[in-house]
């Protein structure tokens, strides 16, 4: 494997009623302002429990920030920040009120003419004001990680830094329990294709990663139709949870290599027609696995051996097999495994191609040899 080095930064609380953690997290001496998005947490009593256990602070409270959250949204955060002076921020919501909120604390401290520059032009965040949340949908991995995905019309872009790792996380699986069945499945799917992203590529004998990458694997998709049967049942909830954070919290992906060719296109079909981000991902990395399918053959089997119990027939029976079961996976999730599926049609390719041109993303790919060629192929194969 190669050499790497590995840290996180995040403590977890996890469990039923570590809301409480908390205070023991944050210093009383801090102004403290919770994010939250568009209300779910006012619905489901995670917001009376915020402000119970913020009883003795100096708090206040910014809503509103949206699913793949708005940098004009943010701003106004910022603004509110810098004028009264808060000096830690807790998110409680999905990934989308976590990533703003990471956004939020970088730009606060940013220096440069326009925080966009954190995003487009991949400035280096120096400073940052600290973090904690408190999740309510597993699926991003963003509450013990550095990234954060932000959109601003038609660009979604992406920034990471250890700056804004939360200091800790709050994964209380009750809080799941409201998520609609779209939600949960999302969380699932999305958790799932994280680790293909790290998993899926050539070998590198890295067993710990590659066999615990497979234990996730295998836990999401035992646990993942049971969300949708059983949406109340809160051991499927407390696995799915964490599974999702170990998914992206950096463990799998040290010393081995990564391909986020899903998500690089998937996030052009979010900005530009509104896809679900996991919906984005179900939608690309069938066609990923099916044109990258020779540089990434060992794994594959591996993969089909070890997930599916595919053992069977020549190499491209089991390579198409090990595809085939992926789609059923997706398929029995109630996500679209397809650009038609998602109602999009063949225009729908060129508007997307141009769009990873303009950002970039064209060198993709743990050989970073998907360019636009490669990609327009992903897409047909897609459609
Ligand atoms: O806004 P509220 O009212 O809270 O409703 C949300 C939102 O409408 C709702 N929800 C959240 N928790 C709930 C709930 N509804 C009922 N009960 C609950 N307990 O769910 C909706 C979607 O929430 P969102 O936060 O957008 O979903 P998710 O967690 O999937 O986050 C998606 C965002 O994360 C980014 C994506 O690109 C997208 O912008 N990502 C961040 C990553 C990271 N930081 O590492 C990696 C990911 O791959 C991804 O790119």
């Amino acid at each position: 494997m190669d050499n790497f080095t590995f840290f996180n930064n995040t403590r977890i609380h996890f469990g039923e009623g570590q809301i409480s953690k908390v205070t023991s997290e944050i210093p009383k001496d801090k102004k403290v302002l919770v994010l939250y998005g568009g209300g779910s947490i006012k619905k489901n009593g995670v917001y009376d429990q915020v402000k119970a256990v913020l009883a003795d602070y100096n708090w206040s409270e910014f809503s509103g920030i949206e699913p793949n959250p708005k940098y004009e949204t943010l701003l106004k955060a910022v603004a509110i920040i810098k004028a009264e002076n808060f000096d830690y921020l807790l998110a409680v919501g999905g990934g989308s009120v976590v990533d703003g909120t990471k956004f939020i604390a970088a730009a606060c401290r940013f220096e440069g003419p326009e925080p966009w520059d954190i995003l487009e032009a991949q400035a280096v965040v120096n400073s940052a004001l600290t973090l904690g949340c408190i999740l309510t949908l597993p699926a991003t991995g963003s509450e013990s990680n550095g990234n954060a995905v932000i959109t601003r019309e038609h660009n979604k872009l992406a920034f990471n830094s250890p700056l804004v790792c939360p200091a800790f996380a709050i994964l209380d699986p009750t809080t799941t329990l409201s998520l609609s069945p779209r939600q949960s499945a999302n969380g699932v799917v999305g958790a799932f294709v994280h680790v293909m992203e790290q998993y899926l590529t050539y070998p590198v004998n890295a067993k710990v990663q590659d066999r615990f990458a497979e234990a996730l694997l295998l836990n999401l998709i035992e646990e993942g139709p049971k969300v949708l049967k059983t949406p109340d049942d809160l051991a499927v909830r407390s696995n799915i949870m964490w599974s999702a954070t170990q998914a992206l919290n950096g463990l799998i992906g040290a010393g081995v290599p990564q391909d986020w060719t899903s998500h690089g296109i998937g996030h052009e079909l979010t900005g530009h027609y509104g896809i679900d981000h996991a919906r984005s991902l179900s939608i690309i990395l069938p066609a990923v696995m099916k044109i990258c399918r020779i540089e990434k053959e060992e794994k594959l089997l591996q993969y089909g051996e070890r997930v599916f119990a595919i053992t069977e027939g020549a190499i491209d029976q089991r390579i198409d097999q090990a595809i085939a079961q992926t789609i059923n996976f997706f398929t029995i999730m109630n996500v679209p495994t397809t650009l038609n599926h998602a109602g999009l049609e063949r225009a729908s390719i060129e508007v997307l191609l141009n769009s990873l041109k303009k950002h970039g993303m064209v060198a993709l790919g743990e050989s970073r040899n998907n360019d636009l060629s490669r990609s327009r192929k992903i897409l047909e194969a897609a459609l």
